[in-house]
């Protein structure tokens, strides 16, 4: 079986939820403690296996790219007053020469869209989709779960997770079939329904193993939910030609696309730091 070797994660959404923090800044580049929300996608990819990071980015973000470069004065500084072990880390977070790659979605027709902008990037092989904004924290990285299941059944893996009926309108959701507990077999999926035409409420959520044929289904530019090309759409299109499973991970997971969502993983991942964790509780104490 192919290794998954390639990681397409899309990042020219224009962030019009976190307004006005993303007028000039890329939604991707806000902090998360104090690492870009793009760096925890970033860093669960390289300890998944994964070899070669796809971005597919757009105008005005290309500070993503920067942040990923070796910053060669920054880098000189630190040595020269001997922060040996921060200038360590930040060297073991950057991807080696070549490993990280760009190109543009021009216009902003959607995630189905988006990732078929990487298609010649990807080739003909199995790769895995991160969306950036699913801030997953794991013992075991996400997509290290997820690839561990491809593994093991072969063809399409998503991650799921069970969501509040009301809010299916806001995910892929899931027409399930046989289910373990763990891994569902995926027998049809569906944009965004409303509650009442969800076929249950197991949502993907932004993590992707998938075989090349997509890129096919996604060449024919049929436009889905929302007026925008759909990766709901193209996968459905290849259930019952491909197996297709749905993982509920072990972790959570955090929608720092949404202003709540994005200040809980603040705290969450504040609060269970080593360093400044039993500080950060105390501050927290006083605001409950
Ligand atoms: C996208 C996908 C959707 C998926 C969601 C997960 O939607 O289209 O199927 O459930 O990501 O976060 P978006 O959040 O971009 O609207």
């Amino acid at each position: 079986m192919a290794k998954i070797r390639k990681v397409v994660l899309p990042v020219a959404g224009l962030g019009t939820r976190m307004l006005p923090a993303t007028r000039v800044l890329p939604k991707e580049m806000l902090p998360v403690v104090d690492k870009p929300i793009v760096q925890y996608a970033v860093e669960e990819a390289m300890a998944s296996g994964i070899e070669e990071i796809i971005l597919v980015s757009g105008r005005g973000k290309s500070l993503i790219e920067d942040h990923f470069d070796r910053a060669v004065e920054l880098f000189e500084t630190l040595a020269r007053r001997g922060r040996r072990a921060e200038l360590q880390r930040l060297l073991a977070q950057t991807p080696e020469p070549g490993a990280i790659v760009a190109t543009r979605q021009q216009e902003p027709k959607g995630l189905g869209h988006a990732v078929w902008c990487a298609r010649h990037l990807v080739g003909r092989e199995p790769f895995a989709v991160v969306l950036v904004d699913d801030l997953i924290d794991a013992p075991v990285p996400c997509l290290a779960q997820m690839i561990a299941v491809h593994e093991r059944t072969g063809g399409n893996v998503v991650a799921v997770v069970e969501v509040p009926r009301d809010h299916t309108a806001r995910y892929g959701i899931v027409a399930p079939g046989a289910d373990d507990g763990r891994v569902v077999e995926i027998r049809g999926l569906v944009e965004k329904p409303a509650p009442d035409a969800a076929p249950s409420r197991l949502a993907v959520i932004g993590r992707y193993i998938l075989l090349p044929e997509v890129m096919d289904e996604l060449a024919r530019h049929e436009i889905g939910a929302g007026g925008e090309i759909q990766l709901t759409d193209a996968m459905a299109r290849l259930i019952g030609r491909q197996p297709f499973h749905g993982l509920r991970f072990e972790g959570r997971r955090f929608d720092c696309g949404d202003r709540l969502g994005y200040l809980e993983a603040i705290v969450a991942l504040a609060a269970k730091r080593p360093d400044i964790g039993p500080a950060f509780r105390e501050i927290l104490a006083r605001y409950s």
